[in-house]
């Protein structure tokens, strides 16, 4: 019973204590339902202000970084050994080192100064220097340096591809419907692994509906994800996790160098990459060595850069239920993303993994990356319902779509997404499960009935889409691995069931990988199929009236909505 269905009876709570019945109301607000902690240094439970991490210095003798951080070279563990051979620069560290924490910081907010200039700064400075970078900066401060510092000057946003049931069929339409809904990238993972390759076929044709031009992903263990991105069933990989201590690691049997050497697997190919991180890991696989979760992410964002890996996803992605959980917890996941792009690293900026029953709460920890603008607002949004999210649910999900929109309209930020019309959905829904089904039908794959995209189209979710029969797509599945499909075989069967649109599409995305144009810093493909990144489209934020700002075509596609009232017949809605 709650207080306010008995206004004039005592209230009395759970403990057997007599409350008011304003304290009993908000004791059933949702952000009651959210975790919340005390600061623990010693476990690493506190977001940016550990007594346990380390104060900056750096020594060089002889070209190489000798101390840093206050340890000596000689008992560097590897990722300190990592980030001192390979990203921190030995030419510039002692002159930008020497420059105070707080004048880098002013000059990150500063617009004057320009993003090339704190990168030569930026790109001398050792973790526990950027760490004091960033402890001097207030959230305003954060967005305020982030606006200038991400390296694409175009915003984008990134897409969770997902079916409860791993039904290709649903699959393919959410992808298609999320290419036309402005999604840049869209990534896929597994109920069941087996499926892997049905899915991740259905989200790269559906991707190409329509619209054309987003990148896809499938989340898997890393061979397998290697796998199907060399064969050109995908189109980027992005899930290569990095930790900040030796032992979480370790405990992957994985280091800094493994990570590298997979990174350059996928460079080979011309295939786009990016690594994982966030802070809260180490925290949640229990060895933090007691030092702040900034510190270690920033551990991570080096580790990165010294890779030669072009970008990151990071703000903390699946652990955000722990800095979520800490005093400043949000605040240091915003600065994680700016100094991602502050060392000139892509930024695709978590608003992934849900944290929070509250909307307030879901809506405010968007807003530092959806106000400056990121390379990637959310990196994984869900196109879909939250029960059909195999990523364990995201900050946003489908439901949130027109919200979303309204909030890009309301404050004219472009978060990537636009207003659709539900004719244009239905559209390229039926078109994506038409493909499939062609395709499906050509390499002799288990049939798709028009029952199924007829459901499929007109569904929100799995639970309106008719059930598949497991056994044999998971025989179909290996029979994709078995006979060798390629992106060019699925290529050649869209141009020889008369969808020709969405095989150039197609084609021209996987072409890609010859021109190596997606390997350079926050690459995408536009609307129409042309490479969009740091070379070809660098911020250039330098104050008032500079920079990217939603203007033109873009900006009148902001405006629409679901109901708008006509100015000329107001008795009438614009759509
Ligand atoms: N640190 C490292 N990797 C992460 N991932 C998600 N969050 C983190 C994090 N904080 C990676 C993992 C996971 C995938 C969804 O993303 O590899 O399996
Ligand atoms: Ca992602």
């Amino acid at each position: 019973m709650t207080a306010s269905a008995v206004p004039h009876d005592p209230a009395t709570g759970k403990d057997g204590v007599r409350h008011s019945h304003r304290t009993m109301l908000l004791g059933d607000r949702p952000v009651n339902l959210d975790g919340f902690v005390e600061e623990w240094p010693e476990v690493g439970m506190v977001a940016m202000e550990s007594a346990f991490d380390p104060e900056p210095s750096v020594r060089v003798e002889g070209g190489v970084i000798v101390e840093m951080d206050g340890v000596a070279r000689a008992d560097f563990d590897f990722i300190d050994q990592f980030i001192a051979d390979k990203a921190i620069d030995v030419e510039t560290t002692e002159a930008s080192m020497a420059i105070p924490a707080a004048e880098i910081a002013m000059m990150l907010v500063n617009p004057t100064v320009t993003r090339a200039e704190v990168i030569a700064v930026t790109k001398g400075l050792t973790p526990a220097k950027l760490l004091a970078v960033a402890k001097t900066l207030n959230i305003v401060e954060i967005m305020m340096a982030m606006q200038k510092m991400r390296a694409r000057r175009t915003p984008a946003n990134q897409a969770h591809c997902t079916s409860a049931r791993d039904n290709p069929v649903q699959v393919v339409c959410e992808a298609a419907e999320a290419s036309i809904r402005g999604f840049a990238e869209m990534e896929t993972t597994l109920g069941v692994v087996r499926y892997a390759p049905l899915v991740a076929m259905a989200q790269q044709i559906g991707s190409q509906v329509g619209t054309g031009g987003p990148l896809t992903q499938c989340a898997l263990e890393e061979a397998t994800e290697l796998d199907l991105g060399m064969r050109g069933i995908t189109a980027y990989a992005e899930t290569i996790s990095v930790y900040g201590t030796e032992p979480v690691f370790v405990d992957g049997d994985d280091t800094p160098y493994s990570k590298a050497f997979l990174a350059s697997a996928y460079a080979s190919r011309g295939i786009k990459m990016r690594f994982t991180s966030g802070t809260g890991s180490e925290v949640q696989m229990g060895n933090a060595q007691g030092k702040s979760m900034l510190y270690l992410e920033i551990r991570c964002i080096l580790v990165t850069k010294g890779a030669g890996v072009q970008g990151l996803q990071n703000g903390s992605i699946s652990c955000i239920g722990v800095p979520g959980a800490v005093p400043g917890g949000i605040r240091a996941v915003a600065a994680e993303n700016l100094i991602a792009s502050a060392v000139d690293l892509e930024c695709a900026s978590g608003n992934d993994q849900s944290f929070s029953h509250s909307p307030m709460r879901r809506t405010a920890r968007l807003m530092p990356q959806m106000m400056p603008g990121t390379d990637f607002v959310c990196s994984g949004y869900s196109a879909v319902p939250n029960y059909d999210n195999m990523f364990a649910g995201s900050n946003l999900d489908s439901d949130d779509f027109d919200d979303f929109n309204t909030i890009q309209r309301d404050l004219q930020i472009d978060g990537g997404l636009r207003h659709v019309k539900e004719a244009d959905i239905l559209a390229v829904r039926t078109r994506a499960a038409k493909a499939l089904q062609a395709v499906f039908a050509h390499l002799d794959l288990p049939p798709i009935s028009d029952a199924e995209i007829d459901a499929a189209v007109y569904a929100n979710g799995s639970r309106e889409c008719i059930p598949r029969d497991v056994l044999e797509d998971l025989k179909g599945a290996q029979q994709v691995m078995d006979r060798g499909i390629t992106g060019l075989d699925l290529v050649k069967a869209l141009e020889a069931t008369g969808f020709s649109d969405i095989a150039r599409n197609l084609f021209t995305v996987l072409r890609q990988r010859i021109s190596g144009d997606l390997l350079q810093t926050s690459a995408i493909m536009t609307r129409d199929l042309q490479p969009l990144s740091a070379v070809n489209d660098a911020n250039d934020y330098n104050g008032p009236d500079t920079g990217y700002r939603p203007s033109g075509a873009r900006w009148e596609e902001m405006k629409r909505l679901r109901h708008v009232t006509s100015a000329a017949n107001p008795e009438m809605e614009v759509e």
